[in-house]
């Protein structure tokens, strides 16, 4: 069975009536999914854009396990910090994948009592901290980072500190860089040509998930594997392609702008995260774009669900099912089982519980009209995650040539930046 698979079925119109697609979509949109495609892979070709071929950047990827090795040995706890881009993919990698070793902390946020207590509860003779940032002056990185050196310089001094900061950050630009040179820090570098949400296969990714322990050739065999299939233009053997085109049509012709990821899995909870940013920053462009809400089943059945059974006819849903989980967990079939309130369970193992519960919400979303689709991984693996991020950033890109967008940029949270920065100052 293949890592990752995709399921369109249940977005047709014979299967959801009128508010699908038309069963030969996929034929009768061939061309303009074949320009999309054409587009995108003459500027990845031309070496524009190198987020679908790092899995073959071998000096940066040795560089990186060659950090992750000395820093697995030495440290208990690896500090990220970074934003957006610049830290939901590690923290999604970690999430699913992440074994035995160093504790990695996102902390994200510039929110003064949370940071405070993670230092706080840091050995931080043992801990390395990991300013990530592509452009090198993002004021939420900066400023915990300046709070950080102010702790770790007076205490370990200057070589102490550059024993515990590793700069990810453009190669030559930018305040980060500078400071690396400055202070002696080590440094990795995120490629010119790939932006924060289309890095979690660079540094910005790896080096904190392999710090964790994720297995990193799992994770590239997995990407290396996908990126085979987006070498296809028919949409028939390029998943990506195919949802890209679904998702867009549904969207601009079919009223559904929504798209709600839930994923069977706890584990997958924030890749589901790291996927609302990729869309959301990707393609809210021009007054237009699609609306991404993550989720997780089945604990959202009991939450989002009857919003999308019942309310507004604007979502499609993302299923993500995954077919075996790592632990089985029988319902024991206690003295209760003759019990017609339980006999139904007991007996099962949980996972295929959830796989079912999966099942029944599919059945009856597609019943009521509610167009769905499933991304399916043979298990939670580096092979499968690897696979369905880098299905998921060529889907997003091929989207943004369909509705016409710059699917790299994103305006709205530069000028927002700018503001912010000008009124600290005064201005
Ligand atoms: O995806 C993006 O481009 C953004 O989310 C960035 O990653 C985020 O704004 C952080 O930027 P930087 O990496 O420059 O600090």
């Amino acid at each position: 069975m293949p890592p990752v698979s995709l399921s369109l079925d249940n977005l047709m119109a014979d299967r959801v009536g009128a508010s699908g697609l038309p069963t030969d979509f996929l034929a009768a949109e061939a061309a303009s999914l074949r320009a999309a495609h054409a587009a995108l892979h003459a500027r990845v070709r031309s070496g524009e854009l190198p987020f679908l071929t790092l899995h073959k950047e071998t000096a940066a990827l040795d560089r990186i396990r060659e950090l992750v090795a000395a820093h697995r040995a030495r440290f208990q706890d690896l500090v990220v910090l970074g934003i957006g881009g610049s830290s939901l993919g590690g923290r999604a990698l970690l999430a699913a994948l992440g074994g035995a070793g160093p504790r990695v902390h996102f902390p994200d946020n510039l929110d003064p009592d949370r940071f405070s207590a993670l230092l706080a509860s840091l050995d931080l003779e043992r801990t390395v901290f990991n300013p990530i940032s592509k452009s090198g002056g993002t004021l939420e990185t900066l400023a915990q980072l300046l709070v950080v050196r102010d702790r770790l310089l007076p205490r370990f001094g200057p070589a102490g500190l550059a024993e515990r900061l590793v700069v990810t950050t453009d190669p030559e630009k930018g305040f980060l860089r500078r400071l690396a040179k400055r202070d002696g820090l080590s440094a990795l570098d995120v490629p010119p040509g790939v932006g924060g949400r289309f890095s979690v296969f660079t540094a910005v990714g790896l080096y904190p998930a392999g710090v964790g322990g994720v297995d990193l050739d799992a994770v590239l065999a997995g990407m290396a594997w996908a990126a085979e299939l987006l070498e296809s233009s028919d949409p028939a053997e390029n998943p990506a392609l195919a949802a890209a085109g679904a998702l867009w049509a549904l969207d601009s012709r079919h009223g559904r702008p929504v798209l709600a990821t839930v994923a069977y899995a706890d584990a997958l909870r924030a890749t589901a995260e790291w996927f609302a940013q990729l869309w959301a920053e990707s393609l809210g462009k021009q007054g237009r774009g699609p609306t991404p809400v993550s989720a997780v089943g089945a604990t959202d059945q009991h939450s989002q669900l009857q919003l999308w059974m019942e309310g507004p006819p604007n979502t499609v849903i993302s299923f993500i099912e995954v077919d075996a989980f790592k632990t089985q967990l029988v319902i024991p079939p206690a003295d209760l089982g003759d019990d017609p309130e339980l006999a139904y369970m007991i007996g099962h193992d949980m996972g295929h519980i959830l796989r079912t519960e999966k099942r029944g919400t599919e059945m009856a979303l597609t019943a009521a009209g509610r167009p769905n689709l499933t991304w399916r991984l043979d298990r939670i693996s580096g092979e499968s995650l690897g696979a369905l991020m880098l299905i998921w950033e060529a889907m997003t890109a091929y989207a943004g040539g369909l509705y016409g967008f710059d699917p790299f940029d994103q305006p709205g949270v530069e000028a927002g930046k700018i503001v912010a920065k000008r009124l600290l100052a005064g201005r």
